[in-house]
């Protein structure tokens, strides 16, 4: 850790729709505790974004010296961390990715705060990889049941926000439901068919067990994070026209039978998570968007199933599932970091 002060944080991606809620959680947390360099392709330099109250004008990744600079969070994709992240850490920042891209790297520690922190202890590399969004709500949610009882399977479908596939997606949602009201038909350009008033079973690409790229994430990542390296997990994830913040119903298998007020204490001491009554079920308008909190409710066991669980959970995918998440981290590492009050050197 470099001795700057205040602490210098570079955000890759700051004019996507990521980077924008990072923007908003470092100046709600850190405020004039950290100095921002917002970074973004060739196209947005000059633009400026804004840090609470401030605006930072963007600069280029492609030039940009990490020597300065702390932490880096990359909200940029696969391509570019790939071609960035190793220099920034070379720099000798400290590197927080939102991209698949270092994920499977059994070097680089993969961190959800509230589930798995031992593992940031880890000094193999100086990079953390921040888990795909679906898979960070749903260990939120697994990982207190996980201790009671010992999950032995995941089955899961996904009702996943456009959110999660950036800023143009958001607006081809938009410009695909006025599109439907004035009887044109869309033309899709960033989902591969019509999202507007329409649900797509597939994200990403189909692997070669017939499962997408986003579904085998799910299950490579809860793994990774509960470190239960053969647990089984199916997952179907579906894009759905709702602007922000994913849902997820979610059935669970348990070795010990479950005990359902066990498991609400549980979750009432878990940081991160909110049960919302049954009365009034968490969705992702009313409960996720522009919250911190994962969300649980429906929660309920599987018919004349003593070992089996069912439950819905939503979250905001910017938030927890990507911005939110990344930025706990930073503070983590930090405080890890930071010099005992009163320490000399
Ligand atoms: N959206 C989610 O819910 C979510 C959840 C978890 C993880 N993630 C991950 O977070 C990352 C960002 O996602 P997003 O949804 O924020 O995407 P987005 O809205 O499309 O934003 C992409 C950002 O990356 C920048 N960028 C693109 N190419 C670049 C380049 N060659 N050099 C420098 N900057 C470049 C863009 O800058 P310009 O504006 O200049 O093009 C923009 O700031 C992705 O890796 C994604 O997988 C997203």
């Amino acid at each position: 850790m470099k001795p700057s002060q205040p602490l210098c944080v570079a955000l890759v991606g700051a004019t996507g729709a990521v980077g924008e809620v990072a923007l908003e959680l470092m100046a709600r947390r850190w405020g004039r505790a950290v100095r921002v360099h917002a970074l973004a392709s060739e196209d947005s330099v000059g633009r400026e974004v804004s840090f609470g109250r401030r605006s930072v004008v963007v600069e280029a990744l492609s030039g940009f010296d990490f020597a300065d600079i702390d932490f880096a969070l990359f909200c940029a994709g696969a391509e570019v961390s790939a071609e960035h992240v190793p220099r920034a850490e070379q720099a000798g920042a400290w590197v927080v990715d939102n991209s698949a891209q270092f994920r499977e790297d059994p070097a680089v520690p993969l961190v959800v705060p509230e589930v798995n922190p031992d593992a940031l202890a880890d000094r193999r590399s100086q990079i953390v990889a921040n888990p795909n969004c679906s898979t960070i709500q749903m260990v939120l949610a697994l990982a207190p049941i996980h201790r009671l009882f010992g999950i032995e399977q995941v089955v899961v479908s996904t009702y996943q926000a456009v959110s999660g596939a950036g800023k143009a997606a958001m607006e081809e949602l938009g410009r695909q439901a006025v599109d439907r009201f004035n009887f044109r038909q869309p033309t899709p350009t960033i989902f591969p068919q019509p999202i507007g008033f329409n649900l797509i079973p597939l994200i990403g690409e189909i692997e070669a067990n017939g499962s997408s790229t986003e579904e085998m994430k799910m299950v490579r990542e809860t793994r990774r994070l509960l470190a239960a390296p053969n647990l089984p997990v199916h997952a179907t994830a579906v894009r759905v026209p709702v602007f922000n913040g994913h849902a997820e119903s979610i059935y669970v298998r348990t070795q010990r039978p479950i005990d359902l007020d066990q498991a609400h204490a549980a979750w009432a001491d878990a940081s991160g998570v909110e049960v919302a009554p049954d009365a009034e079920p968490a969705t992702p308008l009313t409960h996720a968007t522009d919250h911190d909190a994962v969300w649980i409710s429906r929660v309920r066991r599987a018919a004349d199933d003593a070992h089996g669980l069912m439950l819905w959970v939503v979250a905001d995918n910017l938030r927890k599932g990507a911005a939110l998440n990344a930025v706990q981290i930073i503070e983590a590492l930090w405080d890890a970091r930071r010099p005992a009050a009163g320490a000399t050197h």
